[in-house]
């Protein structure tokens, strides 16, 4: 059973600058809620309760936000207002929160080792909370848990992007598992490939499951040109040591970390739920 889901929410998000020089990206609200409470209330549908969140300097807005507020609180209650603050407080009341910070923003594989001390040895789940994922039966987190469940090995979320776009993800390669269109036992994964260079448009997205051993392949790997420990890297040892599998979600995903996702994301919440 997977029982503790990891945020890594240390990045810069330099492509939201300068709304992210003192706001955390994972703060900016798609309507009226923060990117990483999407997340969380994803993770708590999955039946996970323990949110392990990377922080790093600049970022304490997130532990604020997973906190009581009693002046607010006192200040709302008895008024017409006060279950504003109805859906926050459930989820405080369901979860733990657990903090580390990144001290040296050395990219994403650097930030899931840097949680490592509060997963422990055990299979957990990976968010990243600007990677929002919507899907109105089953959450996408489910969805890979689901798989998970089957399977008992890493897993990561797939799409099939435009292939002028595969130099901004990870790119995976793989065959179909048991003739089973959706799930792929990856062969490869390349960090960002040139255009022109990939075949394949399978590209990864922010949810993992990763079993524990991917800390130990983490640890000896060594930062690219960009100073960035990858995590791709990882999950290609673990790919040929054992099994990784690629799972092609059902649901829509927007890359809220960029402009354009971000607004598109907002249009397709507002339409949905204003
Ligand atoms: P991004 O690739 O979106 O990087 O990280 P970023 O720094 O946040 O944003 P840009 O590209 O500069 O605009 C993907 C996820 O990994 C986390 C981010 O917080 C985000 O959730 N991350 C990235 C870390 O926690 N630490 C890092 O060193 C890098």
């Amino acid at each position: 059973m997977i029982k503790k889901c990891l945020f890594p929410a240390a990045g810069f998000g330099t492509r939201f600058l300068p709304a992210t020089k003192a706001v955390p990206k994972e703060m900016l609200p798609i309507l009226n809620k923060p990117l990483l409470q999407y997340g969380v209330e994803e993770a708590l549908a999955s039946n996970i309760n323990n949110m392990a969140i990377v922080t790093g300097r600049g970022k304490r807005a997130i532990e604020d936000h997973f906190d009581n507020a009693f002046e607010l609180e006192s200040q709302l209650i008895g008024t017409e207002k006060e279950y504003l603050l109805n859906d926050i407080k459930h989820i405080i009341e369901k979860s733990t929160f657990t903090y580390v910070r990144q001290r040296k923003m050395l990219g994403l594989g650097d930030a899931i080792l840097t949680g490592r001390p509060l997963i422990g040895n055990e299979t957990f789940a990976v968010i990243l909370a600007d990677d929002l994922c919507y899907s109105q039966d089953q959450g996408v987190l489910s969805q890979l848990i689901e798989t998970y469940n089957k399977y008992q090995c890493t897993i990561v979320a797939i799409e099939e992007i435009p292939m002028d776009k595969v130099n901004k993800y990870g790119i995976i390669s793989g065959k179909p598992l048991d003739g089973n269109k959706d799930i792929y036992q990856v062969t490869k994964m390349i960090e960002k490939p040139k255009l022109g260079e990939s075949q394949s448009n399978m590209a990864i997205i922010g949810r993992y499951i990763l079993t524990p051993d991917i800390f130990d392949i983490l640890k000896e790997i060594k930062p690219d040109e960009n100073n960035e420990i990858q995590i791709t890297e990882a999950l290609n040892i673990q790919a040929q040591n054992g099994k990784v599998l690629a799972y092609k979600f059902k649901g829509r995903r927007f890359d809220c970390g960029d402009v354009k996702g971000f607004v598109s994301a907002t249009n397709y919440f507002a339409s949905k739920f204003i």
